[in-house]
């Protein structure tokens, strides 16, 4: 069973980085396939705590090989910024493997993502500001410059040449902001290349072959199932495909190789940025969950919206991906609520919808309906078998279970490494 998918059910911060972090120990190569540092893992490793943006989590464990896929977009000081962080606190950073078919963000892609949702008023997306959207849509556009461009200066600068040409206008005439010249661009870029080469190869071969040697591979997605470009609630998602198909597309690994698809799902829900959300609270059990989950932005800060779990997105999470296994974390934040609403379905307008309604305004319009069960006031945070968790948490679990499409394989605990409960092995089945 080598080829594992890790990816969120939600609107992103499910805990993927601690799900990685968990099989790295018996993982060989973990891909990031979709995003840029729009990301936000944190991994608690003992006393130390790691963020990470652009590089995947499964970089803390020694022996793993990191791999950044086609899908991803980079930011190059991001990046060497990150790994001389991971470098100076000890991390062996030396074995990233980079595909030579990623994307580059440019100062171009940071600035037109500010100014554009500037522009967009009260119809902003809320964005991390990263350039992602930008430098997503250049790619789409095919005038995107990639990794491999970086090393012939001639096509460099051709390439720089041919993003910039309609920006310039835009950024000038539109948006008010001082022309970008190619030299800037191209002095920046290349001021990378030295230190990148080593770095850079066709990673889709090198992860087919690893496959082939029977090495297990784990491809961790940034963002999630409902910010996904196409399945997720759509204008207000990320620019890339952050759900299974993505994890072939963005590593160039055939699907048919992914065997095991892991849905990381929080005990409740949370999203950063604008868009709908069924089951957001207003009121104290909304500031409840922020400030018991810690629920606060790892890339920007922001304070995440929180609500009730909502089983609709997680059945929806579970189909479009193929989930075979789930893992529900935090469930220790819910301890000491007494009765835990759960959405089983939507209202939209007098009609119940069991399903994620297909059209966006049904979304907005949606109203949970609830579901109650009986908290607990036990400490879990030192579980580590199912039948350490008291009744009606488990209770809780099975019911989460039994909505949402697939069996829940771990539980989360606490943001420890070891704060998990297994009941059923993610990587063996
Ligand atoms: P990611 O983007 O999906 O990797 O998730 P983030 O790292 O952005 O957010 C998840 C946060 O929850 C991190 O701060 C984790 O340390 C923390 N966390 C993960 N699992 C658990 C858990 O089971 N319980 C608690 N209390 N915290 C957790
Ligand atoms: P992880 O991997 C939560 C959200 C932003 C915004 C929308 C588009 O940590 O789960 P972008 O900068 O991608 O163009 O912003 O997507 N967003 C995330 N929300 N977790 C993330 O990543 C996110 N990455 C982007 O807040 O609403
Ligand atoms: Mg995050």
């Amino acid at each position: 069973m080598p080829g594992i998918v890790i990816l969120g059910a939600q609107w992103g911060d499910e805990g993927k980085g601690k799900a990685t972090d968990l099989l790295a120990s018996r993982t060989d190569y973990v891909v990031k396939f979709n995003g840029g540092n729009n990301a936000g893992h944190t991994v608690v490793v003992g006393d130390e705590k790691y963020a990470l943006h652009l590089l995947p989590s499964g970089i803390l464990t020694p022996g793993v090989v990191p791999v950044i896929g086609n899908g991803v977009v980079i930011d190059l000081e991001v990046l060497f910024d990150e790994l001389e962080a991971l470098s100076a606190r000890g991390v062996d950073v030396s074995k990233l493997r980079i595909s030579a078919n990623a994307h580059i963000i440019a100062d171009y892609h940071r600035t037109l993502d500010k100014v554009s949702e500037r522009f967009l008023g009260k119809r902003s997306i809320g964005t991390t500001g990263r350039g992602i959207g930008p430098a997503y849509a250049d790619k789409i556009n095919r005038v995107g410059v990639r990794v491999q461009d970086l090393f012939d200066p001639s096509i460099l600068r051709q390439k720089v040449e041919g993003s910039l040409d309609l920006k310039n206008h835009l950024l000038t005439k539109v948006y008010n902001r001082r022309q970008i010249t190619v030299d800037e661009i191209v002095d920046d870029l290349q001021s990378y290349v030295e230190r990148l080469r080593p770095m850079v190869g066709d990673t889709a071969l090198e992860l087919d072959q690893a496959l082939d040697r029977g090495d297990i591979v784990v491809f961790e997605a940034g963002q999630a199932t409902m910010l996904d470009i196409d399945h997720g609630t759509y204008p207000f998602v990320t620019s890339s495909s952050a759900t299974a198909g993505g994890a072939a597309t963005g590593s160039g690994v055939a699907p048919a190789r992914l065997d095991r698809i892991i849905g990381i799902v929080k005990a409740y829900t949370t999203r950063v940025g604008s868009g709908p959300f069924p089951t957001e609270l207003f009121d104290e059990w909304g500031e409840r969950l922020r400030a018991t989950g810690f629920e606060f932005g790892t890339t920007t800060g922001r304070p995440r919206r929180t609500g009730w779990y909502d089983s609709v997105i997680t059945r929806y999470a579970a189909r479009v991906n193929g989930v075979t296994d789930f893992v529900l974390t935090k469930l220790d934040v819910l301890t000491g609520i007494e009765r835990i609403p759960v959405c089983v379905a939507y209202d939209v307008d007098g009609v119940r919808h069991d399903e994620m309604p297909v059209s966006q305004s049904d979304v907005h319009h949606a109203t949970p309906i609830y579901e109650e069960f009986p908290g607990w006031t036990e400490d879990i945070s030192g579980a580590r078998t199912f039948d350490d968790l008291p009744k009606n948490a488990q209770d809780y679990v099975l019911a989460l279970e039994a909505m949402s499409g697939s069996r829940i394989s771990a539980i989360g605990v606490g943001p420890d490494r070891e704060a998990i409960v297994v009941r059923h092995d993610l990587i063996e089945g």
